[in-house]
């Protein structure tokens, strides 16, 4: 891939070393303007009329299609969602769990995760445990009912033994529900190579899309089995016809309902350029600098956190929350944008293919 051609396609990294893709990927100039150019028509020919919504419509099936074939599934299995979280709440709240129950996950999980899974405990009697990442495989029991974890972990870059959940979780036919917010886009995601039954990910981080888009992957096997307490128009199979309706039996009955031309505008636009370059290079190239960084700041004396063959870096602050926060803010100050991770003080850098050497050299100079 042309990395100099790629990265000049990103604005913010005419500035700033950013690297903070893990919370939102820095946006395409062609997708800054997509969003432009959605609300100019909006604002000039009203939300109302007709084109709006013929322009909307197949930008919604464009985006549905792209990420199906990014997970390597087919497109009857993808909803389009407002993000990881949506994906992961619904396959939570649509899975038949009560008192007696257990949910497995892992321990440091995001509140994207942790929220369902939190309500499904308050709300319905659930038993929830939570156990290291990479003890989960250990962990199931007999009265385990769903396995949701991180493809990655947001916290310290670590990669998940799916095989090894996937084999556990088969031996007691336990569905399995990975959150891949630090996956899809980042490192190679192919859903049927994977074995497990849901896949829910984010179009604003590691796709560089618009907040507010999404996906999640049902596998066949649970087509029409897990219930849409609340589901958008898009999810009736007439919406003509009233009452006599039925909810499409796949994935459409999970999507959100399309929430604004400039949204998926800007998502199509922004995958677009991702693809152009192919995103297995992308992978390659991300993947590749993040271990350069890591070895770097271990070289500088950091304490880098165990992680995976991921694009997250993390490291352990002397001096715990407040020193990371207020690095975090020095950071910033010298045009390097990272985050910190609350509640274990701990710093994190996303890597990016659209970064190079100097985004990396540039931190290292800061945190010096
Ligand atoms: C592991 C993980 N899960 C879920 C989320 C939430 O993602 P979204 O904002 O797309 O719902 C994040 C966001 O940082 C995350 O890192």
């Amino acid at each position: 891939m042309d990395a100099a051609h790629f990265r000049a396609t990103f604005p913010v990294l005419e500035r700033i070393a950013y690297l903070n893709a893990g919370t939102c990927g820095p946006l395409p100039a062609v997708a800054h303007q997509a969003v432009l150019d959605a609300w100019r028509f909006s604002a000039e020919q009203g939300r109302g009329a007709s084109d709006y919504f013929g322009q909307m419509m197949p930008l919604f099936d464009a985006l549905r299609e792209r990420y199906a074939g990014l997970l390597h599934a087919p497109v009857a299995e993808v909803a389009l969602t407002t993000g990881t979280s949506a994906g992961c709440g619904a396959v939570v709240a649509g899975l038949e769990l009560g008192p007696g129950d257990e949910i497995l996950t892992a321990d440091d999980e995001h509140p994207g995760l942790t929220g369902p899974l939190i309500a499904a405990r308050e709300q319905r009697g659930v038993t929830v445990r939570g156990v290291p990442l990479a003890e989960i495989p250990g962990a199931v029991t007999d009265t385990t009912r769903l396995i949701a974890c991180s493809h990655v972990s947001w916290h310290s870059g670590a990669v998940a033994p799916i095989a090894e959940i996937v084999a556990a979780a088969r031996q007691r036919d336990i569905p399995v529900l990975l959150d891949g917010a630090q996956g899809v886009g980042a490192i190679d995601v192919d859903v049927t190579r994977l074995g497990v039954d849901f896949y829910a990910g984010s179009g604003q981080k590691w796709l560089c899309g618009p907040v507010g888009c999404g996906m999640l992957w049902i596998a066949d096997a649970y087509n029409g089995r897990v219930a849409s307490p609340a589901p958008g128009y898009g999810g009736l199979v007439d919406t003509a016809a009233g009452l006599d309706s039925a909810l499409h039996r796949d994935a459409r009955r999970h999507d959100v309902a399309p929430h604004g031309l400039a949204t998926f505008a800007g998502a199509v636009a922004a995958f677009d350029v991702l693809a152009e370059h192919g995103f297995p290079a992308l992978h390659e190239r991300a993947t590749g600098l993040a271990a350069k960084l890591a070895d770097a700041l271990r070289d500088a004396g950091c304490d880098v956190v165990g992680r995976g063959d991921s694009t997250l870096v993390s490291w352990t602050v002397p001096g715990g929350d407040a020193e990371a926060e207020a690095q975090r803010d020095r950071l910033q100050e010298h045009g390097v944008v990272i985050r910190n991770l609350p509640g274990a003080g701990r710093l994190r850098a996303s890597v990016g293919a659209w970064n190079d050497e100097d985004d990396l050299d540039r931190l290292l100079a800061a945190l010096a």
